[in-house]
């Protein structure tokens, strides 16, 4: 069995680069990471380090699919998102992907950063101009902007951190 295992949906790169990081972070010993594209139920591991990227508020079917299958381990979140680089919105998207996850497990927390999104959710917005709530508009053009750089590197220290944390609780649940 792995210690660690990373797995992520990232479909423009952010949120891999996210797991990148945490995945350095960990020990060199029993530790793997995988696209979660590639997951085929090969891995069995204690501690389970699962991100996604932010589509419509919440986690993709693949992804909801591994939380609610896992039982007795240890689980953190972590992710990427273009909006609301807030506590509550990072709160509301951690309490929408463990609804999956079943009572049997030890939840560690999460982490959620921004991440840069395409150049067409610029565009679309741009096109709702004179349809839409002027100010809700303004607020999403300004989130973009604010997204373009992100993830960078104090999101990545960040994350380091995060993992090192979680390393230390996992550690002490696991007796070691
Ligand atoms: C189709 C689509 C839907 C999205 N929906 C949301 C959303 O509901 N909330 C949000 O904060 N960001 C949303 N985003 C932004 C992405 O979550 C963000 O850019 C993320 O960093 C992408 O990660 P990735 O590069 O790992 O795929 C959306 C992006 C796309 C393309």
């Amino acid at each position: 069995m792995l210690q660690y295992l990373v797995t992520y949906a990232s479909e423009t790169g952010n949120t891999k680069k996210i797991a990148d990081e945490i995945y350095r972070t960990l020990p060199n010993f029993r530790k793997e990471i995988l696209n979660i594209r590639q997951w085929n139920g090969q891995y069995d591991s204690e501690t389970y380090f699962i991100g996604f990227w932010v589509n419509h508020g919440t986690c993709s079917l693949e992804i909801i699919d591994l939380l609610s299958s896992l039982h007795g381990k240890n689980i953190a979140l972590f992710g990427t998102c273009g909006l609301g680089n807030t506590p509550e919105y990072y709160r509301k998207i951690e309490k929408s992907a463990l609804t999956w996850l079943p009572d049997d497990n030890h939840f560690l927390g999460s982490y959620f950063c921004q991440g840069c999104m395409p150049q067409e959710i610029r565009q679309k917005y741009e096109l709702c101009r004179g349809k839409c709530d002027e100010t809700q508009l303004n607020l999403m053009i300004k989130a973009y902007e604010e997204a373009k750089f992100h993830p960078n590197r104090q999101d990545l220290l960040r994350a380091n951190i995060f993992a090192s944390e979680v390393i230390t609780v996992a550690d002490k649940i696991q007796g070691r």
